[in-house]
């Protein structure tokens, strides 16, 4: 784990005071450096360093009773109104009691001021931490994880978990159960919203962007959140896509595809994990003590705390895996998890497995410990109220400038999938002037539908206002009619309820214009956690909608508001112009308008793969080749599909710009490797077509001689590049023999010698290629 540092400022102290700079500034910007700099001096005197820590965190664990230290193991949800099933209406007294050493999801600010003043007057005033799932935003809602990985974009990933995190602290929370690093190939499970997608590698580089957001350079700063990684581990590999559903996998494949992005996410230094509810081969993940103790603590050296996820240790029973709360506590702590998220195992069963031996002291103390670390680090002790000032608050939420980050990520989350005869971006005084704006999604007045299960089902009512979203119709109207287009919006049903009436009104609706938008997708209710489902269309009328409003041969742009790779395949052969807009969060409207009217040039490529069909599920671009891989659909005796094809709509990787980009082929400054050496594999890329854009430039791998069968292809390195019309760049990327190798049958990372093929190009599909040989 990266350690805290010791200065509160990273910028050092004569970056300020630099003479030169100083003499060229006016005389109240150096004061207001100068006194900045005694600010940063006198704060930086008062922190305390990893040392310090730990000598604070043993002389308080010497006087805490076994009771305390239970309670500090101990995290409970809830409303101080009304208790909650663990707490019952006691709350306040069980935390004066020093029985609790957490809250998690609580957004009432002052509740937890009143709370925190019980922590402090409790016999040992040890602060309480505050949990919450800052999944996609705070107060200001962004597009959620998987729409931000499809912007392949780290630098605004990062930002805009800054501003979560500055929102966030601002309102008293001070961990964030995020992260959500699951790498995930299955479109039914509700949760691939959450996560980066289906790439390991991808999904390392946005898990490590999220915690630089996060945590900053400094934990100890009170504008960051200590991040929780989640849900370790396997959890995106659920069975049939079920929700919580049993997980069975190799050890190979559990190396290279799902623990990747938690071993960056460990390494960047993240200050807490969580355990998954699945069982993994068996195990239930939270007394899973291959993940936790060998892999996570041994391999990797995680110092942190690992929390459960909601009464994943009392699930233990259910799975039947354990036989009561004693059990479980001994089989959770012994394993290596350190507090129970909600479901009060531990504070049921952690002294009875004292009692009868089957847990040590040491290993109760050692839990506490990462705890009370935890509490050290965030600056809890020093100042317990610094994450619940109310100026700072009210300074913090929701700054205008906030929303410009939100739609700009919004914008370049969204990715093109197809635009025949560049029908986009739409142009003043081209051939349509009667625009019309139609279907569900088209101005919802369920505002909500453009966020997330994450912005709707958790908090107080009124934490997340859905009335601030900025519907499609909203921003479309204006900005279309300021370049002279005539613009109709008509809402069209959105459930089950669409009846033929909702029909005739979009016939009637598109009678007579020139370009239609149709808005289609998924409610944002309908992902997240608990919501798989088995079929992946677009549901109830919608591509009837589709068909009727486009009336066939009308020229029409499909904007999807969706959370998981969807099927219209109608729509994919008929519809000119598609765009994957995602649940874009609060400026939802203004980045599609961006997008239209070609203010901004869609860059975002898909970080999951588009299926033609819910039947091909699972599928995924990193593959194995079999050993009777299908060139055409029908072709017996291959592996494929007699009523689908093989290949996917759209694959991983994939997404157009309103201008093109031709690749070079691959020059290699080697044909030969050896151990040590350098593999620069390079390429240009030229901007050819007529209006400026970004290109990911992706580069895949392929190892052909090695002694198993490996991927087709394997992402291995990207870049987002920005070229103006007729520029080019090249992109040289470097690989080492550490990226050549894979988890083998002597359970290591290891490559073998052989033939190595590379692909470059702007999705995993469209490559060139290059050769080379590793020598040993
Ligand atoms: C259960 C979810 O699985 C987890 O992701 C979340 O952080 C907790 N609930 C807390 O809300």
């Amino acid at each position: 784990m990266k350690k805290t540092k010791t200065a509160l400022f990273s910028v050092p102290l004569s970056k300020y005071m630099d003479r030169q700079v100083a003499d060229r500034r006016s005389p109240v910007v150096n004061l207001l450096l100068f006194s900045l700099f005694l600010f940063s001096f006198s704060l930086s005197a008062q922190k305390t360093s990893i040392k310090d820590i730990d000598r604070r965190v043993e002389e308080l664990l010497a006087k805490m009773t076994l009771e305390e230290k239970i309670g500090q193991l101990h995290q409970i949800p809830g409303d101080i109104s009304t208790g909650t099933d663990v707490a019952k209406d006691d709350m306040l007294g069980q935390i004066k009691a020093g029985k609790v050493g957490s809250i998690l999801s609580h957004t009432n600010f002052e509740n937890k001021i009143t709370m925190q003043r019980a922590a402090v007057g409790s016999r040992l005033g040890i602060p309480l931490v505050f949990g919450f799932d800052v999944i996609h935003g705070y107060k200001t809602i962004f597009p959620i994880p998987l729409a931000q990985a499809a912007s392949w974009d780290m630098a605004a990933i990062e930002q805009a978990e800054r501003i979560a995190a500055e929102e966030a602290s601002a309102d008293g929370q001070n961990w964030t159960f995020s992260p959500m690093v699951d790498v995930a190939r299955d479109p039914r499970w509700g949760r691939v919203m959450e996560g980066a997608g289906e790439d390991p590698y991808l999904g390392s580089r946005v898990a490590e962007a999220r915690i630089r957001g996060f945590q900053g350079d400094d934990l100890g700063k009170n504008n960051t959140l200590a991040t929780c990684v989640k849900h370790y581990a396997g959890y995106g590999f659920a069975e049939g896509g079920r929700d919580y559903n049993t997980v069975d996998m190799s050890e190979q494949r559990l190396r290279e595809i799902v623990l990747p992005p938690f071993e960056a996410a460990a390494r960047a230094g993240s200050a807490t994990f969580m355990n998954a509810f699945n069982t993994l081969n068996g195990v239930p993940a939270s007394m899973n003590k291959h993940l936790v103790t060998d892999i996570l603590r041994g391999e990797w050296g995680f110092k942190g705390l690992v929390v459960s996820d909601w009464n994943s240790f009392g699930e233990t029973i259910v799975h039947g895996a354990a036989e009561d709360d004693t059990d479980a506590s001994a089989k959770c702590l012994t394993a290596g998890s350190d507090m129970d998220m909600a479901g009060g195992t531990f504070q049921r069963g952690l002294k009875k497995a004292l009692d009868s031996g089957r847990v040590t002291q040491a290993q109760i103390d050692e839990a506490v410990r990462r705890v009370l670390r935890l509490k050290f680090s965030l600056g809890l002790f020093d100042d317990p109220f610094r994450y619940l000032d109310p100026k700072r608050r009210t300074a913090t939420l929701e700054k205008p400038e906030y929303r410009q980050v939100a739609r700009e990520l919004a914008a370049k989350s969204m990715v093109l999938l197809k635009n025949e005869a560049d029908l986009l971006p739409l142009r003043s005084g081209g051939p349509f002037r009667k625009v019309t704006v139609v279907g569900p999604y088209a101005n919802s007045k369920e505002g909500k539908d453009y966020m997330s299960f994450w912005t709707l089902g958790i908090g107080d009512v009124d934490h997340y206002d859905s009335s601030k979203v900025v519907t499609p119709a909203m921003a479309l109207k204006p900005s279309l009619e300021a370049m002279g287009f005539e613009v109709t919006v008509t809402e069209i049903c959105l459930d089950a309820a669409c009846n033929e009436k909702d029909l005739s009104v979009a016939m009637k609706a598109t009678a007579d214009a020139d370009l239609v938008i149709v808005c289609v997708g998924e409610r944002g209710i309908d992902c997240g956690e608990s919501r798989s489902v088995s079929d992946i269309n677009l549901k109830y009328n919608q591509e009837l909608i589709t068909k009727i409003a486009s009336r066939g041969n009308k020229p029409t742009v499909m904007a999807v508001f969706n959370s998981r790779p969807m099927t219209f395949s109608w729509a994919m052969e008929n519809i000119p112009a598609i765009l994957v807009c995602w649940q874009p969060g609060y400026e939802a409207g203004n980045a599609l308008a961006d997008v239209i009217t070609g203010k901004v040039n869609p860059s975002g490529k898909l970080p999951v793969t588009f299926p033609v069909s819910v039947g091909q599920v699972p599928i995924y671009y990193n593959a194995l080749n079999t050993g009777r891989p299908q060139q055409k659909q029908g072709q017996l005796w291959t592996s494929g599909y007699l009523d689908a094809p093989a290949t996917p709509a759209y694959p991983f990787g994939y997404g157009l710009s309103y201008t093109t980009f031709a690749y070079s082929d691959v020059k290699l400054n080697k044909t030969k490797l050896k151990s040590g050496e350098v593999l620069e594999v390079s390429v240009t890329v030229t901007n050819t077509g007529k209006m400026a854009g970004e290109e990911v430039v992706q580069l895949y791998l392929r190892d052909l001689s090695a002694d198993i069968a490996r991927p087709l292809k394997e992402l291995k390195g990207f870049e987002k590049i920005k070229l103006n019309t007729y520029e080019n760049k090249t992109v040289t990327f470097r690989l080492t023999e550490k990226d050549l190798s894979y988890w083998n049958n002597d359970l290591k990372f290891k490559a073998d010698p052989g033939k190595f093929k590379v692909f470059v190009g702007g999705n995993s599909r469209d490559v060139k290629e290059a050769e080379f040989e590793l020598v040993k």
